[in-house]
């Protein structure tokens, strides 16, 4: 696997490893070779999604590497059972609104089901709106096989591509639901051989979902390309969280490897009920969210109001 450059020497690009706060120095736009660089540097890779504006700001200024506008949108903000009705429309659309948010992260596109699959020249043609409607760095797809054939199309058609092998949410069905996949060594070693088809297809990165921590050391000296791991235990390069499990804001069951930072969905349900609660005792607004007029303009115009006919039923039911 030759495709993607050796690494460089190493420039430091984020903050200070002995400081806990949010990186907000200036730093130079996430790349490939970066990635590679890390990778090589033993420099765990932070990917998280993201789906809108204000995430994008949100993961840009808390320092990810990679962003991804996952087909996990497909559950945590459009509200669909799983991931497989989402379409490109629908995924090109969150990806500009992220793209417009981020300054450093490399971003990345994932391919939603139906979008790749059919052929080459279909997953090229989608893999190309990403980059030209989006402004995405990136696209991701599932499974290795015949997918590993499309995401050697794409890169040969110029565009970097991520592969996704362990629990391929797009085939959930198939895989028996959502569940760790490679347990047996002989299930293991198909994980392995699609991971290995997809760095020989070019890929720069691979996404490792809910196998073994056995299976991604078994994995990793075989290689070149980064490791991303969800649920794939601490060997891998770097790893992802879907942005709305870390945060708390998802109300559905997390999968076990989860670690939630945040509970922010019950403090936005606490502050939408406060805000309730306000309304319906009429403390808000308070004077000071009004506009006001002098007295003589409100003078003229309460005379001017009170000419007009009243409405029958103004201010009563029935
Ligand atoms: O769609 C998604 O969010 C993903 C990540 C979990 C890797 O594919």
């Amino acid at each position: 696997m030759s495709t993607y450059p050796q690494p460089a020497p190493h420039q430091p690009q984020q903050s200070s490893p002995t400081s806990n706060k949010p990186n907000s120095q200036s730093v130079s736009p996430m790349s490939i070779t970066r990635l590679f660089e890390k990778k090589a540097l033993g420099e765990p890779i932070v990917m998280v999604t993201a789906y809108d504006y204000p995430s994008a700001t949100v993961v840009d200024e808390s320092g990810v590497d990679l962003v991804l506008v996952g087909d996990s949108a497909a559950m945590v903000v459009l509200g669909y059972p799983n991931t497989t009705p989402v379409s490109m429309d629908e995924m090109v659309m969150l990806s500009a609104a992220v793209r417009r948010g981020l300054k450093t992260p490399l971003l990345i596109g994932d391919m939603p089901f139906g979008s790749y699959e059919a052929s080459n020249e279909q997953a090229i043609a989608n893999a190309q709106r990403f980059i030209k409607e989006a402004g995405c760095d990136a696209v991701k797809l599932e499974r290795g096989g015949a997918s590993a054939d499309r995401a050697k199309a794409i890169v040969d058609a110029g565009i970097p591509v991520m592969g996704h092998v362990g629990l391929t949410p797009q085939s959930a069905v198939q895989l028996g639901g959502f569940r760790a996949q490679g347990r047996t060594a002989a299930r293991g070693r198909e994980v392995i051989e699609e991971a290995l088809q997809l760095q020989e297809a070019g890929c720069f990165a691979v996404v490792l979902e809910a196998v073994p921590s056995e299976l991604t050391e078994a994995l990793m000296p075989h290689l070149e390309i980064p490791a991303i791991g969800i649920g794939a235990g601490p060997a891998a390069d770097g790893q992802v969280l879907v942005y709305h499990d870390l945060l708390g804001i998802w109300n559905g069951r997390p999968a076990k490897f989860v670690r939630q930072y945040a509970q922010v969905r019950e403090e936005m349900v606490r502050g939408v009920s406060a805000y309730a609660y306000d309304v319906r005792e009429r403390s808000y607004p308070a004077p000071e969210h009004g506009y006001g007029m002098s007295p003589d303009e409100a003078h003229e115009l309460q005379n001017w109001a009170e000419s007009l006919p009243v409405a029958p039923a103004a201010g009563k039911l029935g």
